[in-house]
């Protein structure tokens, strides 16, 4: 059992992926189109104010398969796609499950730490493109704003971040990375924003959320023309940029001669875990694949386990246009944690759906972490993988679902994706898992 050569899946520069895959045309049904708020106001068409318009065509594209440029292929290429599906043997041996782990390396190789920059570099490819000056945006974890800045040094664009602000706090290190690259950060909620305004006045120290962070994002490009607004997940058109992620993997699994029997990945607004999964799903619907999809959260925001199917607001502060997904309310309050990635009261509309349709499932892990941070222990010490925080969840139903095969003695493929590394993180670890120790 110890690892093997081949065991470490690996794709050539030339089998990258030379386009996205578009779920859109192979669901069932239309997915429900976003809508305007009864309120008033066409939310839908200020969209094209805000958004980067090649982002915005995406969004709402019938076609199945979406060119990649090569210019932006070739700098996918260079940060390190494609990237490893590995054997976790020793996870194996360790849980002495007849199951077969593999897990797809998100955190490997990646400049800014995980899956985030996927889709920064298609954002500021297409914005720097289309002649703009900059991007706005919110980031909750820090991972997807580590990315946007990157990707916009790398085309030259400015960037603005709205930071949740007890996670700007937390983590110095993602704000120097951010700074490194040029962005421009705030702490939100922030004082240059009405919306942050509005909340500092009632509490100065206000922990921020992402749907905040979102709100402002969505202000200041609002008031400033010459920048455009980037979202990090929720929305088609990121989950179309990560399905680069589910594509190797298939292609991996084809060269493995393996087939997965269930996919699982960590979700927050939807980003990782629909690249890693849709392009398996295109399969299922086909009738050509069968496998099961698993999405792991947290029972602080257990958008697909607890929420209800309807339409909401993406933003805290009620300004977009409806989108229909599971939710737990946009202006709901949900507890701290150190995976602030997930976060997030709503689940993608695409993710939203299949889950309605029964072929995403989902679960949530509890508060405290404590259970997701000794996964994230275990696989330290068997596979060398250090997961970023929301990650650890992923590795956590991996493991769950390995543990079930031991007593079912099913041999499962498990295929479960690691989003990001956690190196800018320890302290999270060292709070969740030598806290004892560290007060001794
Ligand atoms: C490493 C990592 N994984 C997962 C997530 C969750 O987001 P999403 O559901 O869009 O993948 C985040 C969000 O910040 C993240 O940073």
């Amino acid at each position: 059992m110890t690892p093997k050569a081949e065991d470490v899946i690996v794709l050539s520069p030339d089998e990258f992926p030379r386009y996205w895959y578009n779920i859109l045309p192979d669901l069932p049904e239309s997915l429900p189109p976003p809508q305007n708020p009864p309120t008033g106001g066409d939310r839908i068409a200020e969209l094209q104010q805000i958004m980067i318009p090649e982002c915005l065509r995406m969004e709402f594209s019938d076609n199945r398969w979406i060119p990649i440029p090569d210019e932006l292929r070739e700098v996918y290429i260079r940060i390190g796609r494609p990237r490893p599906l590995m054997r976790c043997r020793r996870l194996e041996r360790y849980l002495k499950t007849p199951a077969k782990l593999y897990v797809k390396r998100e955190d490997m190789g990646s400049p800014t730490g995980s899956h985030k920059i996927n889709t920064a570099l298609a954002q500021a490819f297409f914005a720097a493109k289309a002649g703009f000056e900059g991007l706005v945006t919110e980031t909750g974890a820090g991972q997807w704003g580590s990315a946007l800045a990157y990707a916009t040094a790398l085309f030259d664009l400015r960037c603005v971040i709205f930071w949740v602000r007890f996670a700007y706090n937390w983590k110095p290190g993602r704000r120097i990375f951010m700074q490194l690259y040029r962005g421009e950060v705030h702490a939100s909620p922030s004082p240059i924003t009405e919306v942050g305004r509005k909340l500092l006045e009632k509490d100065p120290n206000h922990p921020g959320s992402l749907s905040i962070a979102i709100s402002e994002g969505l202000e200041y490009a609002r008031v400033h023309d010459e920048f455009r607004y980037a979202l990090g997940s929720v929305l088609n058109h990121v989950l179309l940029h990560q399905t680069i992620i589910g594509l190797e993997t298939l292609l991996q699994c084809e060269k493995a001669g393996i087939q997965p029997d269930i996919m699982i990945s960590s979700l927050g607004g939807g980003s990782n875990f629909g690249g890693f999964v849709l392009p398996a799903i295109g399969e299922v619907l086909k009738g050509k694949r069968q496998c099961e999809f698993l999405a792991a959260q947290s029972l602080a925001a257990p958008n697909l386990v607890k929420g209800e199917y309807r339409y909401d607001y993406a933003d805290a502060a009620g300004t977009t246009p409806l989108l229909k997904m599971y939710t737990l309310g946009h202006d709901t309050e949900m507890p701290v944690i150190r995976a602030e990635g997930l976060r997030y009261h709503a689940a993608a509309p695409i993710i939203s759906y299949l889950r309605y349709k029964g072929i995403v499932r989902a679960v949530a892990y509890a508060i405290d972490e404590k259970e997701v941070f000794e996964a994230a222990r275990i696989l330290a010490q068997t596979e060398g993988i250090t997961p970023a925080p929301e990650s650890a969840y992923s590795a956590k139903a991996a493991i769950d679902e390995a543990l079930r095969c031991r007593e079912s003695g099913e041999e499962k493929v498990i295929l479960f994706s690691i989003s990001g590394h956690g190196f800018l993180d320890l302290d999270a670890y060292a709070e969740k898992l030598f806290k004892e120790e560290l007060r001794r």
